[in-house]
C-alpha cells in the first residue's frame, strides 16, 4: 500500500472516530476503480451542469466531478456530516451540497445531466429500483442526461440486478462504463 493511501486511511479513521460512520467509508477512492472510472466518464461529458449522487457516502465521486452544481445525497446523516468537512475539487462550479435522502421514499427534485446510484442498489428490490429509474429518467434527466448505476453478480449480495430488466421499456441506450471485481458492471442509461 502506498504512503498516500496509508495517510488517507489514517485521516478517515480519525474522521470515523469523530463522526461514527460505517467502517466501509475508511477505504480511499484509490481502492475503488469503479468510482475512479465514473469520475473520469462524467468529467469527459460535454454537458456538465448539474450532477447528483444518491448514496454518496463521503462523496468521493461527487467531490471529484467537475459540474456547476453537485449534490450528494445519503440516508446516513453521520457520513454526510463527515463528507461536509472533506475538501472538494471545484474547478467549474459551486461547493458540493450534501443532504439526507432516503431512497426510494425521498422525492428527487431538480433536473440533472447525471444521476448516479452505485454500490448500494444491490439492497433494493429489482421492481422498486426499476420503477424509480424510470421515474428519474422521465422527470429528472436533462436532454442527453444519463443515469449511472452498477450491477453485481455475487450471491453474497442481496440482489444481483440485470441491466436488461432495469432498462426494459425505457427509450434509452445503455453504455457499459466498465467491469470490476465481484462481476460488478457499471452502466450509463442514456437519454
Ligand atoms: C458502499 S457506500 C458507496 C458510496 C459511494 N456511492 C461510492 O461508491 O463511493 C453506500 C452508501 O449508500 C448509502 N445508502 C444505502 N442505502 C441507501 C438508500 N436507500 N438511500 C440513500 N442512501 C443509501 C449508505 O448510507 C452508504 O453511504
Amino acid at each position: 500500500m502506498s504512503i498516500r493511501n496509508l495517510i488517507t486511511k489514517a485521516q478517515r479513521k480519525v474522521l470515523q472516530l469523530v463522526y461514527r460512520f460505517d467502517g466501509w467509508h475508511v477505504s480511499p477512492l484509490s481502492e475503488r476503480p469503479y468510482a475512479f472510472d465514473i469520475i473520469t466518464y462524467c468529467n469527459n461529458r460535454k454537458e456538465r451542469n448539474n450532477f447528483v449522487e444518491i448514496g454518496c457516502g463521503l462523496g468521493d465521486i461527487t467531490r471529484n466531478v467537475d459540474y456547476i452544481t453537485r449534490t450528494g445525497y445519503d440516508n446516513d446523516a453521520k457520513v454526510l456530516r463527515a463528507a461536509k468537512v472533506l475538501p472538494s475539487k471545484t474547478p467549474k462550479g459551486k461547493p458540493v451540497k450534501f443532504d439526507v435522502f432516503n431512497f426510494p421514499e425521498s422525492g428527487l427534485t431538480g433536473t440533472y445531466d447525471v444521476i448516479t446510484m452505485v454500490n448500494w442498489i444491490h439492497h433494493i428490490e429489482p421492481v422498486v429500483l426499476k420503477k424509480y429509474i424510470e421515474q428519474y429518467f422521465k422527470n429528472n434527466l436533462a436532454d442527453n442526461g444519463e443515469i449511472v448505476i452498477d450491477t453485481v453478480q455475487d450471491k453474497a449480495y442481496r440482489y444481483n440486478h440485470n441491466i436488461e430488466f432495469l432498462s426494459a421499456g425505457i427509450e434509452c441506450t445503455v453504455y457499459k462504463i466498465g467491469d470490476y471485481a465481484r462481476q460488478r458492471e457499471v452502466f450509463a442509461i442514456k437519454k
